[in-house]
């Protein structure tokens, strides 16, 4: 599969996200998927995938503690489309044993807590909705974070045994940004409140002009464990 990944990447260099997203769409029998935070890099791929096929597959993970402008991103989007983006909840046993083991809010205490709640809310949500898929689509970009700056538009990813492809891996903020206002593309209202990265409510805040975009997730964390798990 890393060979396979490596072709990838070799085949498409010259190529535009939505030249490929359409290769695979229409010309391929992959079954390739996007996961959606409705971040703004995720809002760009989403307008991208459905203007080439209204019925590409688009999930996200509602770990039930997003912040109440996602859900109004996710209504606006399912409305502008005429859609209904796939929803994958996390399994209620494990969120109530999850409640009874570190109380409402644990993730504040300590990583080992932090990462158990990902791995309820998120990870085990992302295995059920990665089952049967070969290519996962991610709106990850380099220049968000330490831990992606040497990412490739394809990857392998062997926890999951999928290959993902991050179409906007070389996109700057400011290209995303273009694109969303140029194609009048429905976003996040929290963006323009200060919060570039979005996730959880309690474990996302703003950020000040000229800080790291991620530097709002999980604030509390040092930066090398930012990653809840869902991108290692
Ligand atoms: S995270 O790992 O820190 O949460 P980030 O918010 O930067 O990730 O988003 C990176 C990519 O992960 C998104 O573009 C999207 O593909 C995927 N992703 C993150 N959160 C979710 C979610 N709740 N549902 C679906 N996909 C998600
Ligand atoms: Fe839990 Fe915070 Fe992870 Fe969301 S981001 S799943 S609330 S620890």
């Amino acid at each position: 599969m890393k060979a396979k990944v490596e072709e990838l990447n070799k085949k498409f260099k010259d190529n535009t996200p939505q030249e490929i997203l359409e290769y695979f769409i229409k010309n391929s029998d992959e079954n390739i998927a996007l996961s959606s935070s409705f971040g703004a890099e995720d809002q760009v791929i989403t307008d991208m995938m459905l203007n080439i096929d209204k019925s590409a597959n688009i999930f996200t993970l509602d770990t039930g503690r997003l912040p109440y402008e996602t859900y109004d991103v996710m209504d606006s989007t399912n409305l502008k489309y005429n859609v209904k983006v796939n929803v994958f909840f996390p399994n209620d046993n494990d969120v109530e044993a999850l409640y009874k083991k570190q109380g409402i809010n644990g993730f504040y205490e300590s990583i080992e807590n932090r990462k158990s709640c990902c791995f309820v809310r998120k990870i085990a949500p992302l295995k059920r909705a990665l089952k049967g898929l070969d290519i996962w689509v991610t709106g990850l970009r380099a220049s968000q974070s330490v831990t992606r700056v040497d990412m490739d538009a394809f990857e392998w990813d062997e926890g999951n045994q999928v290959i993902k492809f991050n179409p906007l891996i070389s996109w700057s903020e400011e290209d995303v940004w273009e694109y969303i206002k140029k194609n009048y593309v429905p976003y996040n209202k929290l963006h323009d409140k200060g919060y570039p990265s979005i996730g959880c409510a309690p474990c996302t805040r703003a950020v000040k002009d000229g800080e790291d975009v991620r530097s709002g997730r999980w604030w509390w964390e040092n930066p090398e464990h930012k990653e809840c798990g869902l991108h290692k």
